[in-house]
C-alpha cells in the first residue's frame, strides 16, 4: 500500500489498481480528495503491472458531494471537472465501488467511471437543489443518458436518493457486490470486465435512453407544469429541468457548458448560500457546548402522555411510530376514547392512502395503552404532559406525577407559553423537569423545541435531543421565557399584521404580501385555520377586537365556512366584502383614519419586528445561535428555506437597513420598534447574525 496523499491511498493487487479515498466524515471532494484521486489515477496508468482500476473509500460512505464548505471560498488545487476527464478518458477500466451515500459529485465520479458495482445498503443521488443548486459536475448530463429523461428529472428536482437496488434497475449502476465484500467483489469485477474485454464505457457516449424525449419540449413543459405549485419560489429546481432537456437536445458538451454556467450562478445566489447555511445550521443545532455528546443519558423504552387532546395525540403517535410504547392518560372515559378513537383514525386514513399497511395501523395501536389514572405512569421513562393550559392544572399534574413517577424519570411539559421553572418547582426533581415543545400536527411538525429549565440536568437534555432525532424531529435547545422563541417570534408578527388591516390594509393584502414571501400561508388565512374561537366566549365577548366582532358574527373560521375570508364549499378563500366594512367600522369606530398601505411596509412591518425580537433571544442567550432560531421557524412555521430563516434574511437585508427601518416605525409608530441592543451594535459594526 502507497499513500498517496492524507486521504488517499493506492493498492496494487495483483493486476488491479485500488484507490482507496478516506476522508471522513463523508469523503467530501475537498482539494486533497480531489487531488488524491487524479494522483491515485496516474500511478495506476503508469503501472504497467497494472490492468484496471477500482476506486473506494473508506468509512462509512462513498463521496457525498462536493466539499460544501469549499463553497463560497475561491477555488483551489485541482477541479472537480478535471478530475473527471482523467477517470473518464483513462485508457483502463475504472469501477466505482459504492457503499453508504454516492451523492451529488460522489455520484457524478461515479458516472464519470466506466462501471458501477454498490452494496444492497447503498444509495445514489443527486440532492444539490437541496442545496440551491443543479448538479455541477455533469451529473445532470450523464445521469439522463444512463436512465432517461423522466427519471433523471425526477431524481434531480426532487434530489432523492434512490436504494441500490432500484439503481440497478434504473440503470444507474451494472451489479450488486455482497453486502460485506465490496473490496473483493470490485476488484473481480474489474478482472472480468479486462478478460472479457469489455469496452472503457463512457457513460457520455451513450444516446439510447435520451432519444425517445429529444424534441419532446412537451415533456418538459408539463413537467414544470405540475411541480410549479411544490417548488414555488426556489430557483434552482427550474434550471435543473433546463439542464435536462439540454443533456435530450444538445451535444454532450454543449450540455455540459452550460450545466457549468448555471450550477455556477446558482452556487453564488442568495437562496444557495441561505440553503447551505441551512444545511450546516440544522446539524450545528445538535451541538450544546456544556452538554457535550459524550454527556451520559438516560434510557427511554415507554412514555406516558398526559391529555388526548390535539397535542397529546400526535406526541403519542410520534413514539408509537418509532415502536416506544405509550400509555395516554385522560381525566374521564369519554376523552379518553375519543382521543384513542382520533389517534387509530389517524392511521387508519394513512393506511387508506397506501403509506401504511393494515398491520402497522395495528403494531402502532397495540404498543398504546389508555388509562384514567396516573399510576398507570409509575413506570414510564418519561411523560409528556399535555393537559390545558393553564399554570394551576399543571402545577396539579406536575405534583401528582412527581409523587407516582420512578425517581429517574423525566416529567416533560409540552406548554406553549407558561414557565417551566414555576412548574419544575412544585416538584422535587425540578433537575428532571424540561420543557418538551411540539408543533401542531404534532405527528407532522419537524420541530421540537427542548426547553431548558434553570435545573434541568445535562442528561435529561442530552436524552431530549437524542429522542427528538429517534423519532424524525429537530430538537431545538431554547430557554425559558414567553413563548420560547418561535411563538415568541410570532406574536411579533401578528400583532403588526392586526394594526396593519386597522390602519389601512386588508387581511388579504397581509396574506399575499407574506404568502409571496415564502410562507405558506399569511396570518388570518391561518387563524381561519385554527379557528378564530380559541379563548373566545359569547359570554365574555364584547366587539372589542375585530376578532370578537368576527365570532360573534358567527364568522369563526374555516369550520363556519366564514372568518376572515368567505369560504366555498371547496374550501377556497375569497375576500369578504362583510369583513371589509366590519374593519372599516371598527377602525372608525377606533377613531383610526385609514391610509393606503405599500407591500413593502407590510412586508418590513411584519418581518423586521421578528428578526428584532430574534435578536432580543439572542441577547438574552434564550437561543444558542442564530442558526437555531433559523431553524425553529423552517421547521416549525414554514418559513421558506432559500430565504435561509428570519435571522439569515435579516442578514441578507443587512442590519444597518433592518435597524434603519425599525427606527423609522419607532417614530411613526412607538416602542412596539424599539430596536434590539444586538441589531444596533451589529449594524455599527457593519456585522451578521451569523458571525457571532
Ligand atoms: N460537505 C461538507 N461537509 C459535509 C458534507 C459535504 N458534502 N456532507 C456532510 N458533511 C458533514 C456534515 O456537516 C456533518 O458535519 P458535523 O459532524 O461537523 O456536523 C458530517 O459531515 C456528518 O453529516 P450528517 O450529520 O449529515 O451525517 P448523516 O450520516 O446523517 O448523513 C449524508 C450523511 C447523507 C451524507 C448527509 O450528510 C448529506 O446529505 N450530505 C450532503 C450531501 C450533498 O448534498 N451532496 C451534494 C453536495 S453539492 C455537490 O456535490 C455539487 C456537485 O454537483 C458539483
Ligand atoms: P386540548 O384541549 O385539545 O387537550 C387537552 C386535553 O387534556 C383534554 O382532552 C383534557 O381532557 C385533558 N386534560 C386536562 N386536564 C387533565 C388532567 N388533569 N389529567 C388528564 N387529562 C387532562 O388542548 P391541546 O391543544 O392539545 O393543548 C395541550 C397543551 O399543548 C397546552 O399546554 C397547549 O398550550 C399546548 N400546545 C398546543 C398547541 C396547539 O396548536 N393546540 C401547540 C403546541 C402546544
Amino acid at each position: 500500500m502507497t499513500a498517496i496523499n492524507a486521504v488517499t491511498d493506492l493498492t496494487i493487487d495483483g493486476d488491479v489498481a485500488v484507490v482507496t479515498l478516506n476522508h471522513p466524515p463523508v469523503n467530501a471532494l475537498s482539494q486533497a480528495v480531489r487531488d488524491g484521486i487524479h494522483q491515485g489515477i496516474a500511478q495506476a496508468l503508469a503501472n504497467p503491472a497494472v490492468s484496471a482500476i477500482v476506486l473506494i473509500c473508506a468509512g462509512r460512505t462513498f463521496i457525498a458531494g462536493a466539499d460544501i464548505s469549499e463553497f463560497g471560498k475561491p477555488p483551489a488545487g485541482i477541479t472537480l471537472p478535471e478530475v473527471h476527464a482523467a477517470i473518464e478518458n483513462a485508457t483502463k477500466p475504472v469501477i466505482a465501488a459504492i457503499h453508504g451515500t454516492a451523492l451529488g459529485g460522489g455520484l457524478e465520479t461515479a458516472l464519470v467511471c466506466h462501471y458501477r458495482v454498490a452494496v444492497p445498503s447503498a444509495k445514489v443521488g443527486l440532492p444539490e437543489v437541496k442545496l440551491g443548486l443543479i448538479p455541477g459536475a455533469g451529473g445532470t448530463q450523464r445521469l439522463p443518458r444512463l436512465v432517461g429523461a423522466e427519471k433523471a428529472l425526477d431524481m434531480i428536482v426532487t434530489g432523492v436518493p434512490i436504494g441500490a437496488k432500484a439503481a440497478l434497475e434504473a440503470g444507474v449502476i451494472d451489479e450488486l457486490a455482497p453486502e460485506h465484500s465490496l473490496r473483493g467483489h470490485a476488484i473481480a469485477f474489474a478482472r472480468r470486465v479486462v478478460a472479457e474485454k469489455r469496452p472503457l464505457a463512457k457513460v457520455r457516449d451513450r444516446d439510447d435512453r435520451i432519444l425517445p424525449a429529444r424534441g419532446n419540449s412537451a415533456l418538459f413543459e408539463a413537467f414544470r407544469k405540475a411541480n410549479a405549485k411544490k417548488y414555488r419560489g426556489f430557483e434552482a429546481w427550474l434550471k435543473a429541468v433546463q439542464a435536462v432537456e439540454n443533456a435530450v437536445n444538445l451535444p454532450f458538451d454543449e450540455g455540459m457548458a452550460r450545466e457549468r454556467e448555471m450550477f455556477l450562478a446558482l452556487r453564488d445566489s442568495t437562496q444557495a448560500k441561505a440553503q447551505r447555511h441551512v444545511f450546516f445550521a440544522e446539524r450545528e443545532v445538535a451541538k450544546i457546548p456544556d452538554v457535550p455528546a459524550d454527556t451520559p443519558s438516560i434510557v427511554v423504552n415507554s412514555v406516558g402522555v398526559i391529555g388526548a387532546g390535539t397535542m397529546g395525540g400526535g406526541i403519542a403517535m410520534n413514539f408509537l411510530n418509532a415502536g416506544i410504547p405509550v400509555t395516554i392518560v385522560e381525566m374521564k372515559q369519554e376523552a379518553l376514547d375519543r382521543g384513542l378513537g382520533v389517534i387509530r383514525r389517524n392511521y387508519e386514513s394513512t393506511a387508506r392512502k397506501g403509506r401504511m399497511t393494515a398491520a402497522d395501523v395495528e403494531k402502532r395501536m397495540g404498543l398504546l395503552t389508555g388509562a384514567l389514572d396516573f399510576n398507570a405512569l409509575a413506570n414510564c421513562d418519561l411523560i409528556i404532559e399535555a393537559v390545558f393550559e393553564t399554570m394551576e392544572v399543571k402545577k396539579d399534574v406536575f405534583g401528582k406525577l412527581d409523587a407516582i413517577v420512578k425517581p429517574g424519570a423525566i416529567l416533560a411539559s409540552n406548554t406553549s407559553y407558561l414557565n417551566i421553572d414555576e412548574i419544575a418547582a412544585i416538584t422535587r426533581r425540578p433537575q428532571q423537569v424540561v420543557g418538551l415543545h411540539f408543533f401542531s400536527p404534532a405527528n407532522v411538525m419537524k420541530l421540537l423545541e427542548i426547553v431548558r429549565g434553570e435545573k434541568t440536568s445535562k442528561p435529561v437534555i442530552a436524552t431530549a435531543m437524542q429522542l427528538a432525532r429517534r423519532i424524525g424531529k429537530v430538537g431545538v435547545l431554547v430557554g425559558v421565557c414567553y413563548g420560547f422563541v418561535g411563538n415568541r417570534m410570532l406574536a411579533q408578527r401578528q400583532r403588526e399584521a392586526t394594526k396593519l388591516v386597522l390602519e389601512g390594509a386588508m387581511p388579504w393584502d397581509v396574506d399575499r404580501v407574506l404568502h409571496d414571501f415564502g410562507l405558506p400561508m399569511g396570518p388570518f388565512a391561518m387563524s381561519d385555520l385554527a379557528g378564530l374561537d380559541l379563548g373566545w366566549s359569547r359570554e365574555t365577548s364584547k366587539s372589542s377586537t375585530l376578532k370578537e366582532i368576527l365570532c360573534e358574527m358567527d364568522r369563526r373560521g374555516q369550520k363556519t365556512g366564514a372568518g376572515f375570508y368567505d369560504y366555498d364549499e371547496n374550501r377556497a378563500a375569497k375576500p369578504s366584502p362583510v369583513v371589509e366594512k366590519a374593519i372599516l367600522d371598527f377602525a372608525a369606530k377606533q377613531g383610526i383614519t385609514r391610509r393606503a398601505i405599500t407591500d413593502d411596509e407590510i412586508l418590513k412591518r411584519c418581518l423586521y419586528p421578528m428578526i428584532n425580537e430574534g435578536a432580543k433571544i439572542l441577547e438574552e442567550g434564550k437561543a444558542l445561535r442564530a442558526g437555531d432560531i433559523d431553524t425553529v421557524w423552517i421547521n416549525g412555521y414554514g418559513w421558506p428555506v432559500y430565504t435561509g430563516g428570519p435571522m439569515f434574511y435579516g442578514d441578507t437585508v443587512g442590519a444597518a437597513n433592518v435597524l434603519a427601518a425599525m427606527k423609522d416605525f419607532e417614530a411613526r409608530f412607538g416602542a412596539d420598534f424599539k430596536p434590539a441592543a444586538l441589531l444596533e451594535r451589529l449594524a455599527a459594526e457593519n456585522k451578521r447574525f451569523a458571525d457571532l
